[in-house]
Parts: structure tokens; sequence; C-alpha cells
């Protein structure tokens, strides 16, 4: 008997419904629901009847050869990835249009191919006389790079079966891509996780790495292809403010390595430019002498990463102030500010708060919140904060500040960048590996590092207008909490 197979289909994250709805219960994004045919999701030859084949089954113990890699000639890419890309296995990455995905791949595959490699580069959005434009613009034309502008995906695997396995094939983008497997149009979710299907099957089979390229919605969740994050061994999204040229690859998923290691890039005329010391980058157009300033000695990875958080606190007009955050997490920021009322007195229900995470980083770190914290108050204040310090420490509800992990790390990232103090938590200092010769300024509460940078803005309130005197130790109700 025929059945109904016309279902409506989330394209955000893939759930499937038998009638049409507003919202989606899975994911809560609205209108995302189009009718899709998903008969044929899997193939006939495996729905069809066969008899189960016996195989054996393995110990956990044992010995299995190392995944083989194949290093991609860029520090940085090799860094995410765990080094380097993994023979049969599919990466995604992920990232805005525009924010340089190509570019990076045509630079990377480039490379590949000049040592040696047989590498393939698949555009299904750009026609080759594009692809070709980007690598003259690159001065990378000589690269011997396969290169094809195609979208079937039938078509792909049966061109790339012939001859030597590719090492590295590019599908840019895997939206672009559909199968004859399937009815629904290019794009749909079922024709996405179809087509993905298809590749890794390919680079299962053969060996070779593919990287897919996917495309992401203003919400930051790569669309359609959500749903084939959990069908590829790796995600990276690549992200970056488009006003400014940093670019940071994150891992998001790995299944050959660490998932917090960034790879930190800039975009320059002749394309992508790797930066191996990003502190000096994003301390480079540093606001000396302003107060809100605050710069936060973090760790991303392996690797130590200083970074300016910038703060303005302003008297609001508005009945519920504004609280705007770019670069953390603004239920961070909300917390902050909420143990900064409860228990350091400092009143922000008054106050518009904006926090900036300086260069397009996004911090995902606790530890960054004894930075932010002084940086509000700074900006509050008007208080300037010493010019070189650098501030790391998760706060707790209570106020304390508690310690975080790779502190000899910071401190020596720190030094070496010309700082030469440091505000920590308490219980940091006894640690071993040294204070890297900065003078440590330990605070164990969030109290008294609001009482010092006070301190300060009243020192300098001697010199500044009577108004703003009279205003700075009003907003403070020292003596309580
Ligand atoms: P692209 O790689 O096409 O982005 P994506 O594939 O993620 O959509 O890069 C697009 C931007 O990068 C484009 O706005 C121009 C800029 N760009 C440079 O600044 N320098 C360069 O050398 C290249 C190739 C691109
Ligand atoms: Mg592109």
């Amino acid at each position: 008997m025929a059945k109904n197979t016309l279902s409506f289909v989330c394209q955000n994250c893939g759930a499937a419904y038998n009638r049409w709805q507003g919202k989606c219960e899975s994911c809560g994004e609205w209108n995302t629901l189009a009718e899709e045919d998903t008969s044929g999701s899997v193939p006939v030859s495996i729905r069809s009847k066969r008899k189960g084949r016996t195989f054996a089954l393995e110990s956990l113990s044992g010995r299995s050869p190392d995944a083989p890699r194949l290093s991609s000639g860029m520090a940085e890419l090799d860094r995410v990835t765990g080094g380097g890309f993994v023979r049969g296995s599919v990466l995604l990455v992920g990232g805005d249009p525009g924010i340089g995905k190509s570019t990076l791949l045509t630079q990377a595959t480039s490379l590949l191919a000049r040592a040696g490699h047989r590498v393939v580069y698949i555009s299904g959005e750009e026609a080759v006389a594009q692809v070709r434009l980007r690598a003259e613009r690159l001065g990378l034309s000589d690269a011997p790079v396969q290169l094809a502008a195609e979208t079937s995906v039938e078509d792909i695997v049966s061109t790339l079966s012939e001859g030597a396995v590719p090492r590295l094939i590019v599908i840019d983008s895997i939206q672009t891509m559909w199968t004859d497997t399937v009815e629904s149009a290019p794009g749909t979710v079922t024709q996405v996780r179809a087509s993905a299907q298809a590749l890794i099957r390919f680079a299962k089979k053969t060996g070779a790495a593919i990287i897919l390229v996917g495309h992401v919605t203003k919400d930051g969740q790569i669309a359609g292809p959500r749903v084939v994050e959990h069908m590829v061994d790796a995600v990276m999204s690549f992200e970056g403010e488009g006003s400014q040229q940093f670019r940071i690859l994150r891992a998001v998923k790995n299944r050959f390595g660490p998932t917090d290691e960034i790879g930190v890039f800039e975009m320059t005329g002749l394309g992508l430019r790797e930066v191996t010391n990003p502190s000096e980058l994003f301390l480079s157009e540093r606001d000396l002498g302003t107060p809100g300033t605050a710069v936060f000695a973090g760790i991303e990875g392996t690797r130590p990463v200083l970074v300016e958080l910038q703060a303005l606190v302003a008297p609001t007009s508005l009945g519920t102030p504004r609280r705007a955050v770019v670069g953390w997490d603004p239920s961070r920021l909300s917390m902050v500010l909420a143990v900064l009322e409860a228990h350091c007195g400092v009143k922000l229900s008054g106050h518009d708060v904006y926090l900036n995470v300086a260069g397009g980083l996004r911090i995902h770190e606790p530890a960054a919140d004894l930075a932010a914290a002084a940086a509000l108050v700074s900006s509050l204040v008007n208080a300037q904060l010493p010019t070189d310090a650098v501030y790391f420490g998760e706060i707790s509800l209570s106020g304390v500040v508690r310690p975080v992990a790779q502190t000899p790390a910071r401190l020596k990232e720190a030094a070496k960048l010309g700082f030469q103090r440091a505000v920590l938590p308490e219980s940091a200092r006894g640690e071993p590996g040294g204070d890297a010769g900065l003078s440590l300024n330990a605070v164990n509460s969030l109290t008294t590092l609001v009482a010092e940078i006070a301190a300060r803005g009243s020192r300098r309130g001697e010199s500044t207008p009577p108004a703003e005197k009279n205003a700075t130790p009003a907003r403070f109700r020292r003596g309580e909490g």
C-alpha cells in the first residue's frame, strides 16, 4: 500500500511534523517548516528486505594505526583540526557569507596541491572563472588544484572515483548540492542530508578527506546543514566581524582532536594571513588611558590570548535600562551586574551597560568575569585602570573571586607583552610556575576590587569639575552589603 510520505520539515533543525505549524517545537524557530517528500531519504536498495550478514566483534584493547593526517601547510588551520586533515574524514566549515571560507579553502588546497597531493575543489556557487579570479588575486594560479563547478552529487562521485583517490576534496557549498535519490528541491533539509550522506559514504569508502562548506543564518546556526553536524567528523566555524580584518576559526566538534583551539587569521588584500601571536594583534589598537577598559588574560585552547574588554556605563533615559554585549555571554554579564549590585553596593539599575570584546574575538571562559567587572566599575566611576595590568578570575554568585586554570601560562603571556601587574584570584598566588616577574594583586572578593577602583576614582575626582566629583561617590553605598 502506498504510504503518504509528505511531511513538514523544519529547515533549521530538521525536525519533521505531519502537519504544518508556525513554530518548530524542536528548535523554537518560527516559519521554518516547509513541505518535503521524505520518501526517498533512504535509498530503495537499503529499504528493500535483505538478509543481514554477520560481522566480527572486537575488543576495546588492541592496536589500531594512528589516524593518518595530512598537514595543510597552514599552522593555524592544523592547530584547529588537531594536526591536519584525517584520511576518510568529513569536516564541515560553517560561517557567514563573505567571511572568507572560500578564500581559506582556496589557500589550503593550493598549498596541498603544490606539495604534490591530488586536491579537488568543487564549487557549486561560483563559476570556474570566479574561482580562478580569486586564485589569481591570491597569487595561487599556478597551483595544480583540480577545479569544477558542479552540483550533482552523483556526477561528482562518479568523476572522483576515476583515477587516483584525491587526498582532499572541497565542496563549496553543501547547500548547493543535490542528489537524484530524493525528490526535494536543492537546499532543503532532505536534499542537504542526502547529499552529505552520499559524500560521507564516498569519503569513508575511498579514504579521501572531504571539507563541506556550510552557510550560517543570521542567528548563528548553520542553516539546513545543522542537520549535517552530527553526521560529520568535525565542525569548524569561521567567525569575525565584517568590519574587522581578524578571522577566527574555531572547532565546535572534532572526533580527532580538541575542540577548544582557535586559529587566528587576518584578511589582507592578498588573502588570509596566519597570526601566530594573537595577543599582539588584539592589543594593537588599545585605547590607552580611557576609563572602562581592562585587559583580560584568557586561554583559548592551549594558547594564552590577551584581549581588551571595553565597557560603557551611562545613565539611562529608558524605563528598562539597556544591556548590550558583543563577544561575551549576555547571561554572564547579567550575573556580574547582579553580583555588583547585591554584594558591592554598585547601583546599576539606572544605567545602560555596554560591553565589547575588542578585535571581534568571542570569549567563552568564565575567567573573564573579573576583567569585565573591572571595566564596568572603571567606566561607572570614570576612573582609568592601570594600563600595565591584566585581569582574570571567575566571580561566584556570592561575590567571591574563584581560581581559574592555567595561571602560569596567563602570567607568562602578560609578561611577554610588557605588562607589569596582574589582578587575580587569591588562591592563584601560590601556584607553582611563579609570577613571571609580574607584581601580583590577589583579590578574594569582588568588593575588594570595587573599593580599589573607586579609590582611584575619588583620587582622580579631586581634579574633575565639582558636578562630576559629587556624582561619583553618590553611586556607591559604601559600608553596606
Ligand atoms: P570569500 O572567501 O568569498 O567568502 P565566503 O566564501 O565565506 O563567502 O571572501 C569574501 C571576502 O573576502 C570578500 O568580501 C573579499 C574579501 N577578500 C579580501 O579581502 N582579500 C582577498 O585576497 C580575497 C580573496 C577576498
Ligand atoms: Mg564562498
